[in-house]
């Protein structure tokens, strides 16, 4: 399945080797076990330790440091699966057969289309918006093709050619080697495609496929137009990780850019009830559409506490500068009482699975990118500093976030577009946790500690 990258998967197989070794992957009884509502559970500040719905889709082991998808562990999926294969477990609840794969992996092809939401999006200051943010606006945008599908219902057939005519946009076709691009109108080919047909309610189970196809579409083309580029469309022959390199700059990977990718792609999917998914989650208990409920996973993910920690890694990084200063620069962050980003989690008190992966796949991609390495060698540095120190005293391990831009960094991409791929890739949780939730739905509203005052007397503005 994999080409040419046999070295990945074998320190893959290696970390799950260690996993192994130093935990031990028995359930926690008390978060696997069917719930008979009301429940009673110690809730902390921000929600620790509430459970808020029982799932079959994921599970975070905290205390061990194990993650699983429907089932399968996430070392196997990153070794000997691809991101198709995972989105499509997360949704539909089995592994594909290989008829399955190869119509979901066509339709993600197809879906990857949106090019009237591209239009829009072209229509806005996009090179000077939060790469997030933009990504945001080009969700409700996706929504809002709905929105004319509906409409076109209720009016005549002439505005609809017009209406039509403005779903093209010019695209460059061959973006390699051509001293001009070359431009293509794509309405013809998304009609021969039938997307629209499919999309007929903004909650099913298209949608969510839509969505999944169309956020990695998304974070590509904001990339593009960030550096003055037109987007480009998917390739049907591409892989989907393939095609979101392809898309972002360019270029079609090599299999090791490839594989990388995807391997980051399966290991962001999905991470239980964590702020974006909740996030999502609520919008969509209140019967909002999915489109929606992922703009707001996407607005949570963006903060540097959460998705946002793999830019602010770099940074961080960036900042230190050197091996030798790492040392120094940690003890001045740990006196100021300052977080180190990449580092600690809510729910793992023991090493993140996914960093597992991440630290020697980011050591093998450093290994012929001069900036990767430099950054490579002081993040191992200040792995040690932490682990040394806060792993003791507070169990405090590296996360996802912390190897992740290394990886990303070697393959060329701007620290910006960090955040978006981790959005490209965790929607297909956030679909698929949304979805799972709407089958027995209730809205999500807790309720809040009232510490305010009583019986004031109302003051008019003149006399306050
Ligand atoms: N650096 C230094 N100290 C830390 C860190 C850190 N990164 N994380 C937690 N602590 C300390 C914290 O100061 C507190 O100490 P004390 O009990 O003495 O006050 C203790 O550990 C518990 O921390 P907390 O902030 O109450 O933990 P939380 O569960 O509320 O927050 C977290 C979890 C991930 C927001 C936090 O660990 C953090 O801010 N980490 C840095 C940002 C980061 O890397 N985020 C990515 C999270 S994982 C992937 C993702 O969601 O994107």
């Amino acid at each position: 399945m994999h080409k040419n990258t046999k070295e990945m998967t074998e320190l893959i197989l290696k970390a799950k080797e260690k996993a192994i070794k130093e935990t031990s992957h028995e359930p926690e009884p008390e978060f696997t076990k069917p719930i008979s509502w009301p429940i009673t559970c110690t809730v902390g500040p921000g929600l620790e330790g509430a459970i808020a719905c029982e799932t079959k889709i994921g599970y975070v082991n905290g205390a061990k440091g194990w993650l699983i998808y429907r089932g399968y562990n996430i070392f196997d999926l990153c070794a000997y699966s691809t991101f198709e294969e995972v989105a499509f477990l997360l949704l539909h609840g089995e592994l594909p057969t290989l008829s399955q794969l190869n119509v979901f992996k066509k339709k993600l092809v197809q879906y990857g289309h949106i090019p009237l939401t591209k239009r829009r999006l072209m229509s806005f200051p996009v090179e000077r918006m939060n790469a997030m943010a933009a990504l945001r606006l080009g969700t409700t945008f996706m929504r809002q093709e709905f929105t004319d599908v509906e409409s076109q219902e209720y009016i005549n057939d002439t505005v609809k050619i017009i209406s039509a005519d403005e779903d093209s946009i010019p695209m460059e076709t061959k973006p390699m080697g051509e001293k001009h691009a070359i431009y293509e109108f794509d309405e013809k080919k998304l009609l021969e495609m039938k997307i629209r047909d499919n999309l007929q309610h903004a909650t099913g189970i298209e949608s969510c496929h839509h969505l999944v196809a169309g956020v990695s579409s998304l974070v590509a083309a904001i990339a593009r137009i960030k550096v003055g580029r037109l987007p480009i469309e998917p390739h049907p022959d591409l892989s989907f990780a393939s095609n979101f390199i392809y898309m972002m700059t360019g270029k079609v990977p090599s299999p090791i850019e490839e594989r990388i990718m995807d391997i980051s792609l399966i290991l962001h999917a999905d991470h239980g009830m964590n702020a974006s998914t909740f996030a999502s989650m609520v919008v969509a208990s209140t019967l909002s559409d999915i489109y929606l409920s992922v703009g707001a996973g996407i607005a949570a993910l963006q903060g540097p506490l959460h998705g946002g920690a793999n830019e602010a890694v770099i940074a961080m990084l960036k900042e230190i500068g050197s091996v030798e200063n790492t040392k120094t620069w940690f003890e001045k962050a740990c006196a100021k009482k300052q977080k180190i980003m990449g580092f600690g989690h809510r729910v793992y008190k023991a090493y993140d699975p996914r960093a597992r992966v991440l630290a020697p796949l980011a050591k093998y991609m450093s290994r012929k990118n001069d900036e990767g390495k430099k950054l490579f060698k002081i993040a191992e540095q200040l792995e040690k500093e932490v682990l040394r120190t806060l792993g003791k005293e507070k169990k405090i391990f590296p996360n996802v976030d912390f190897y992740s831009g290394i990886v990303y960094t070697c393959l060329g991409i701007d620290s910006e577009f960090f955040t978006p791929i981790f959005a490209a890739s965790r929607v297909s949780g956030w679909t698929a946790r949304v979805q799972e939730y709407l089958l027995n739905n209730r809205i999500f509203r807790p309720r809040a500690m009232y510490l305010g005052q009583f019986d004031k007397g109302y003051i008019s503005v003149k006399n306050r």
